[in-house]
């Protein structure tokens, strides 16, 4: 398979701004340096966002990612700074993550900051396109903003129709309050039959989030990363360390805490099968001064992918963002690709 659209093809590339930062984070070298921050366009339409974004599932989430024990709002915050001071600066929230608390802390902490946000609609259980005004200002208050940059449909809901629920979403954005559409967890076909929605709006689908990463390579056999670069949308990979898993850091002997351990990555003897690729991931890493995090994160930009792991502190949103400055030769995505060959199905 091909890169998809949105890979870093440098026609579609631009500096946005050279600006000179003070390095005043924890760990950073100290020094005020010059910083070229790059954007990519968000499928066709004309948001422009950096190649690499920040989940923000984590934020507020008690029970699977044990918001309150592990990290809280000062980490979240500075999570979200140091993102930003690296030119990470597209934040990926929802309404029903933490029950709006993720919202309502990204609202906070990027007061005032230049940055880009996405949310979603969550319509289950039973909503309707009437719910989508609705949704959309709750989430804006909470956000505190008065538009978003990026508004998407959370999952596929059969009981409704694409046309009607794509006019509501083109009705919020000739509202002002929304810049571009995006659909997440949609298969190919969902995806085309929402993008001839919005072009009879003359509106463009803008992205389609799925999950995406060495350990879930569905999208490039299910026929949605070849739909992605057909028709211009970019493929945003959500859990693209496979919920931690890929960092290296855990095994059948030490799993993560709270029910992610029973999620699929953890589960069973996923983390034994997955143990050869891990460790061609750690030896990559080694090679290259880097971590497993950032090689598994470049194979996706690579990919043309745009991934949004999660980050729970400074010093995890310091190492994804490192993955922006690493590169990865041909043979060392092909061996990656073998070693993953397992989950391209
Ligand atoms: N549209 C959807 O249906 C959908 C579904 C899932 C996710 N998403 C989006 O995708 C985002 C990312 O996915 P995700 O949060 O599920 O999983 P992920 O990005 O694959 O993994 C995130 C977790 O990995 C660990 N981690 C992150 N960076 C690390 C580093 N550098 N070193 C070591 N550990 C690190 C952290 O947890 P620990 O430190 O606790 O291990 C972190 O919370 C979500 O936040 C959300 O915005 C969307």
């Amino acid at each position: 398979m091909d890169a998809l659209p949105n890979a870093p093809p440098m026609r579609d590339r631009r500096t946005l701004q050279g600006r000179l930062e003070s390095n005043s984070l924890k760990g950073g070298a100290g020094s005020n340096r010059m910083r070229l921050m790059t954007t990519v366009r968000l499928g066709r339409s004309s948001v422009e966002v950096s190649p690499l974004g920040v989940g923000t599932w984590a934020w507020g989430d008690r029970g699977l990612w044990q918001y309150g024990k592990e990290f809280g709002e000062p980490e979240i915050s500075q999570a979200f700074s140091t993102s930003v001071a690296r030119g990470v600066t597209f934040f990926d929230t929802a309404e029903v993550y933490g029950r709006g608390v993720s919202e309502r802390i990204l609202g906070r902490i990027s007061k005032g900051q230049e940055v880009t946000i996405a949310t979603k609609f969550f319509p289950w259980p039973w909503r309707s396109s009437a719910a989508v005004g609705r949704a959309l200002d709750a989430s804006l208050a909470r956000l505190q903003r008065t538009s978003v940059d990026l508004y998407q449909v959370h999952w596929p809901p059969p009981w409704l129709s694409t046309r009607r629920l794509m006019s509501a979403f083109a009705d919020a954005v000739r509202s002002g309050k929304v810049r571009a559409v995006g659909v997440s967890n949609y298969s190919a076909s969902q995806m085309r039959k929402a993008h001839a929605a919005l072009a009879e709006h003359d509106l463009v689908l803008a992205s389609n989030q799925v999950e995406y990463s060495l350990l879930r390579r569905k999208p490039e056999v299910n026929g949605v990363a070849d739909a992605c670069r057909e028709l211009g949308i970019a493929l945003i990979a959500y859990s693209p360390l496979a919920l931690g898993a890929l960092s290296g850091k855990y095994s059948a002997e030490r799993l993560p805490a709270g029910p992610r351990r029973w999620m699929r990555p953890f589960r069973g003897e996923n983390l034994k099968h997955a143990a050869p690729l891990l460790e061609l991931l750690r030896s990559l890493a080694e090679a290259k001064a880097a971590t497993c995090s950032q090689i598994a994160l470049r194979w996706l930009i690579d990919r043309g992918a745009l991934p949004i792991p999660g980050a729970k502190n400074a010093a995890q949103a310091e190492e994804n963002a490192g993955a922006l400055r690493i590169s990865l030769a041909p043979a060392e995505r092909e061996a990656l690709e073998r070693a993953s060959l397992r989950w391209k199905r």
